[in-house]
């Protein structure tokens, strides 16, 4: 298989040992313990109900979505699955943010559909009938739209860092969009493979969204934790997670820019930073700490870095000294 179709992400990989892995973009904070519970309690021994009623009714009742809500095997699925409906339902472009997370430009390619990178919403012009991929807060940048137009495209908001947004507000979606909830990142256990697409009318991308879902698209466990997702203790950890996320966010900018690291703003707990030398991924790596390099998002000599407790900045900090003292 061609490398180039294979996604690079952040997290567990098959290098090194990892002690601190500032690469991965999920909440450090941890899960709640409730929900934790909740899913670690997931009847495995049958199916989940095939059409998931129980829980999409629980997602009306809660958050009001109707019959629109999709259950995806976790954000990536619903990627792939959204632009395949897209594909079926006529959409022969896909605008993809840029920098941004890569599944969107690989499931368009893997479909042979046009991939019209954007920087900012003024550059989205369709030519022809578009699929438009928002992410809100970004992927990789933590960068925040103020206000998104209307646009005459199918739009799909992936919100899957909103519950981590750190400062400011939601922006309105434009008009009619799409919405791809994947909360296992704020929740810190991405290794639950759950999420959501709400449609904003049962359209024919909707219907096509709805065949296309393999049976028993989210697991057991995956029900578990859309169960308590929307619930009253989840959204109060995640309320007290953000102000932890938000005290380490402050003193690991701090500690950076103590040692000359280029950072850019971010609304989120991560964000881009330029190291001073180039190697000094590689370099921390062999000190058990994992940066996300931000090459394949087009930024070459930029990492992508997470919050983490104090500890971990700790060891940064010390294995940076480390190097420093093995390259004297
Ligand atoms: C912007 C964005 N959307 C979706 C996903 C997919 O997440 P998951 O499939 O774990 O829900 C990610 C994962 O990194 C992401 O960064």
């Amino acid at each position: 298989m061609n490398p180039m179709f294979l996604p690079e992400h952040g997290g567990p990989d098959d290098g090194l040992p990892v002690v601190h892995d500032f690469s991965t973009n999920a909440s450090a904070f941890g899960p709640p313990p409730a929900l934790m519970h909740a899913v670690q309690r997931a009847d495995r021994s049958c199916y989940p109900d095939p059409h998931y009623r129980a829980l999409r009714r629980h997602l009306d009742r809660t958050e009001g979505h109707g019959e629109l809500v999709l259950p995806t095997a976790g954000g990536a699925e619903g990627i792939r699955r959204m632009t395949m409906a897209a594909m079926l339902a006529g959409r022969r472009e896909v605008w993809v943010p840029q920098p941004g997370f890569g599944d969107y430009t690989l499931a368009a390619q893997a479909l042979g559909l046009a991939v019209r990178p954007y920087a900012s919403p003024s550059d989205i012009r369709p030519s022809a009938p578009a699929l438009v991929w928002i992410c809100e807060p970004c992927n990789p940048t933590g960068a925040s739209v103020a206000t998104w137009p209307a646009l005459d495209a199918l739009v799909v908001v992936d919100r899957a860092y909103e519950p981590l947004r750190l400062q400011g507000d939601a922006p309105a979606p434009p008009p009619g969009a799409w919405q791809l909830i994947c909360p296992n990142k704020a929740l810190g256990l991405t290794g639950v493979r759950a999420g959501y697409l709400v449609a904003p009318a049962a359209d024919t991308v909707w219907a096509h969204a709805l065949s296309l879902a393999p049976s028993w698209v989210l697991s057991a466990e995956g029900v578990a934790l859309l169960m308590q997702w929307p619930s009253d203790d989840t959204q109060a950890w995640l309320a007290n997670a953000r102000i932890q996320l938000r005290e380490w966010t402050a003193r690991q900018r701090a500690l950076l820019a103590g040692l000359d690291w280029l950072q850019r703003p971010s609304c989120t707990n991560f964000w881009l930073v330029r190291p001073p030398r180039p190697d000094i991924g590689l370099r921390l790596r062999e000190h058990g700490i994992q940066l996300r390099d931000a090459a394949s998002f087009g930024l070459p000599g930029w990492v992508r870095i997470s919050a983490q407790p104090p500890a971990a900045q700790q060891a940064l900090q010390r294995a940076l000294l480390d190097i420093e003292g093995e390259d004297a």
